[in-house]
């Protein structure tokens, strides 16, 4: 099936649509989306863990259009922005984008993939920054096959044994031109022309290092391997840069540039940046627990946030711990949360009799309490939100997230339309680990998703 085209199955006859625009059932579509383009335009920039299927973002704002609840022009804000999936299907689809994550590299993603260029000054950009590149990272190789030091580069705050050299001092060449082109671009757009090249420098930088690939947590090429890991930046970095590029293209040619995207490096129990009764639909993905024992987001994004973005080390070691739920979280836990929401009675229930996790489950559901009072905050009365939850398992038991967010997000005043289920083909994510920490011993983590989709309070 190509990206023109989905099914929606109606009992046994299945109608082929031209696109997502047109949907006027919800329950009727087939959301697990297999075998779709997840990485058409600007979607395909730059991997990251767990990310949202952007037909799922197409396929609402379509229904919303079509019941007259929303409009191009509109507002669409996502709290937990990760890549910016949502922002950038809202923006193809001709509305304004909010944006929010507590992750640097997440909000830098963001901002790269939902503006878009104009092309010419993209161009303009790359041939300044691609000129004499390669010679200059020749020059770097000879230098360090000489003996000679670095000192003008500054090193960044990588741990030590994950590059290799000389291509560390290779892509904070990279890096230092990129600043240099900012800082002396003439014309316009020089903070979105650099962050757009950073990408490719942030992916770049991934591939270099010795993380294996495919994975999420930060794993080493043991060190028997790494002989055959001796990678060429150059290569490696232009072959990003032209793709992006493409990508970039083809986003601009079809977006609206009058429209706004804004991106907040911020924390969602908060929402600080967005106002009151300003927002017109919320489409999102929360983490599905905390980031250390689920998806480590900040592990993902350490190495290439410090290289391209020049992030501390200490600011990108913080992301798993003020994540919902992390350690570093400040809010006291919500026991009445237990009285509001029976799922999540039952749940800590058995999760107490097994071992101690309960109290981190309950850690984890107080911080997403606090996002979805924040979201009842700032979504127009009556306007519609999706959490697209899955359900993970602690200690070998099931969490109902699609159930608890249903119950607090209805204690709170929210009305529920439906829970559209879906299976997750083909995300990234650890469908299988091993919740007691014990070497050897796996569980499946979670393997499918429930869309929840609710209206915000009426007053
Ligand atoms: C499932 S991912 C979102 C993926 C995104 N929909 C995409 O398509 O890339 C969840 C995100 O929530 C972010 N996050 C976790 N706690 C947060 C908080 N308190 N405030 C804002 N963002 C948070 C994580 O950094 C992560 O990027």
């Amino acid at each position: 099936m190509t990206d023109d085209h989905y099914q929606v199955t109606l009992g046994s006859s299945t109608r082929v649509r031209d696109d997502l625009r047109d949907v006027t059932d919800l329950t009727a579509v087939d959301w697990t989306f297999e075998g779709w383009n997840t990485q058409q335009h600007t979607h395909g920039l730059h991997p990251y863990p767990a990310r949202m299927i952007p037909q799922i973002v197409r396929a609402l704002l379509g229904y919303y259009e079509n019941q007259g609840v929303i409009s191009p022009g509109d507002l669409v804000y996502d709290p937990f922005s990760g890549s910016g999936t949502t922002s950038v299907e809202a923006r193809l689809a001709g509305y304004d984008t909010k944006a929010n994550d507590i992750n640097p590299l997440a909000a830098f993603l963001t901002l790269a993939k939902a503006r878009p260029l104009p092309v010419d000054r993209l161009e303009a950009f790359r041939r300044d920054l691609m000129g004499d590149l390669a010679v200059e990272l020749r020059a770097v190789r000879e230098r360090y096959a000489a003996g000679d030091g670095f000192e003008e580069l500054e090193e960044p705050e990588v741990r030590e044994g994950w590059f290799p050299q000389p291509q560390l001092y290779e892509l904070c060449t990279i890096r230092d031109r990129i600043d240099e082109l900012e800082a002396t671009w003439d014309g316009e757009h020089a903070a979105d022309l650099a962050r757009f090249f950073r990408v490719a420098l942030s992916r770049t930088t991934r591939e270099t290092s010795y993380q294996r690939n495919g994975e999420y947590k930060r794993y080493l090429i043991p060190e028997s391997n790494r002989g055959d890991h001796d990678p060429n930046v150059y290569e490696l970095f232009d072959r990003e840069v032209s793709a992006n590029v493409d990508m970039m293209r083809s986003y601009a040619e079809r977006v609206d540039h009058e429209r706004s995207s804004e991106v907040y490096l911020a924390d969602s129990r908060t929402a600080a940046d967005v106002a009151t009764d300003s927002v017109d639909i919320v489409i999102t993905s929360p983490p599905y627990g905390d980031h250390s024992t689920t998806v480590a987001y900040g592990e993902f994004s350490q190495d290439p946030a410090i290289v391209a973005w020049e992030r501390t080390y200490d600011e990108m070691r913080n992301v798993d711990k003020i994540g919902l739920g992390g350690s570093a979280r400040k809010l006291e836990p919500l026991e009445t949360l237990e009285e509001w929401s029976p799922s999540l009675e039952a749940t800590l229930d058995v999760l107490r009799e097994k071992d101690g996790r309960a109290e981190d489950a309950l850690e984890f559901f107080t911080d997403y309490y606090a996002v979805m009072e924040q979201v009842a905050r700032v979504l127009k009365p009556g306007h519609p939100i999706a959490w697209v939850v899955a359900n993970r398992t602690m200690s070998r038991v099931n969490i109902p997230t699609h159930l608890i967010t249903t119950e607090l997000c209805e204690r709170i005043g929210f009305d529920h339309q439906h829970t559209l289920a879906r299976e997750i083909p083909n995300k990234k994510l650890p469908l299988e680990n091993a919740p007691e920490n014990t070497p050897g011993v796996t569980g499946e983590l979670m393997a499918n998703e429930n869309i929840v989709v609710m209206t915000a309070p009426d007053d």
